[in-house]
């Protein structure tokens, strides 16, 4: 592979689900190229696009009036990985290595350098493609705000606020009703959309994949608010929660995909078990992809449009195999390596969950002492 001291073509693409914030981002990068002398390839469809030579030249018209869009403009897949290829063979569905093709076309398009926007496993695969000799600088993304080497990811904020605009609409009707509503939030094996989401909309009972729940605490937890004259609660459940005795709810599997699990229906668990044996009318709404969609919040427009712009003073410096982290206010970098090698969790000393217990939030901990007072 030629390479050249100075850095002047560079592609993009966003990988994985998509969030809002990653058209700010991709603005972030594109404008600025031209004091650079660069030009900026857009890839169609993540690393799909990459292994089957899908491309876009993009110009400042291109960016222009998308920062507060939600989506990418550039299409995205959480299917596309080139060392994780899935082909239709006789029927079945078999895996293959593509990463030659992705190679070639990154040769083939004259890049210096590749940006990948996604979460955890876009930060895997590029950490790979760089081991061949690609050009790679990653832009953390995932409304689960999972990555532990940033801060945060953008579109963790955009979600929280559908979460806590959600839960302060079915407040009004829990307490008319005088009803438990239970609300699933996005969050696999992290539970800060639940966490954040429901401090920050007035939610009793969190039930997080950090904290394997006891029934009886949350039933113990909506007779109590009922005896302290509440009689309605709200429950913010993550799709990875589980119960201490149980497991998470699987709805099904996706062997093309980086993670095959598709999570989705502890919320009806928990409504239908709190409704049976808590004997309170419960209803349950599911958040799912409302969470992803739409515009980014003002703090998600402007970490955006910082890490874009960080992005590509990085591959100006030819700093490459780094992914762009939050570090307090201040955006810096991180090797790709040292940000993939644990998973962001809450903790048990993490100030939000300290917090929220302290004002009587239920996690349904086994060993929890129900809070009467508050
Ligand atoms: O990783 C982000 C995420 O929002 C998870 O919380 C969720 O499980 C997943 O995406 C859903 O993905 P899909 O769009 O494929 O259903």
């Amino acid at each position: 592979m030629a390479v050249r001291s100075k850095v002047k073509r560079i592609g993009i693409l966003t990988g994985g689900g998509d969030c809002p914030g990653l058209n700010a981002v991709i603005r972030g990068v594109t404008k600025p190229a031209q004091d650079f002398g660069m030009s900026v390839l857009g890839i169609i469809d993540g690393f799909e696009g990459l292994v089957e030579g899908r491309s876009k030249e993009l110009s400042n018209e291109d960016v222009s009036g998308i920062l507060a869009r939600g989506g990418t403009i550039l299409g995205s897949s959480n299917k596309g990985d080139p060392f994780h290829w899935p082909v239709q063979k006789d029927g079945k569905i078999e895996i293959v290595d593509k990463s030659q093709e992705a190679l070639r076309n990154y040769e083939a398009w004259n890049l210096d350098a590749l940006i990948a926007i996604g979460g955890d496993g876009t930060m895997h695969i590029c950490k790979k493609l760089g081991a061949m000799g690609m050009n790679m600088i990653g832009v953390p993304k995932t409304i689960d705000n999972d990555l532990e080497a940033t801060d945060l990811t953008f579109g963790h904020d955009s979600a929280v606020y559908v979460v806590s605009e959600a839960l302060d609409r079915l407040h009004t009707t829990a307490s008319s009703h005088h009803r438990v509503i239970v609300v699933e939030v996005m969050g696999r094996y992290a539970g800060w959309i639940a966490l954040n989401g429901g401090l920050a909309g007035g939610a009793d009972i969190i039930l997080i994949p950090e904290i394997p729940f006891s029934w009886d605490k949350v039933y113990e937890k909506v007779r109590q608010r009922e005896l302290q004259g509440k009689k309605f609660s709200l429950v913010a459940v993550a799709e990875g929660a589980k119960p201490a005795d149980g497991h998470m709810v699987v709805k099904g599997e996706d062997i093309k995909r980086h993670d095959p699990i598709q999570l989705g229906g502890i919320g009806e668990v928990v409504a239908a078990n709190i409704e049976k044996y808590a004997e309170r009318e419960t209803r349950v709404t599911v958040l799912g992809h409302l969470q992803r969609g739409g515009s980014p919040t003002p703090f998600d427009r402007i970490l955006s449009t910082k890490f874009g712009y960080y992005a590509i003073e990085l591959a100006s410096q030819r700093k490459f195999g780094r992914m762009v982290a939050l570090k307090g206010s201040d955006v810096k970098n991180v090797r790709i390596e040292d940000a993939i090698a644990r998973q962001k969790l809450v903790q048990m000393n993490t100030q939000a969950l300290v917090t929220a217990k302290a004002i009587g939030i239920s996690f349904g901990e086994p060993n929890e002492k129900i809070i009467s007072q508050r």
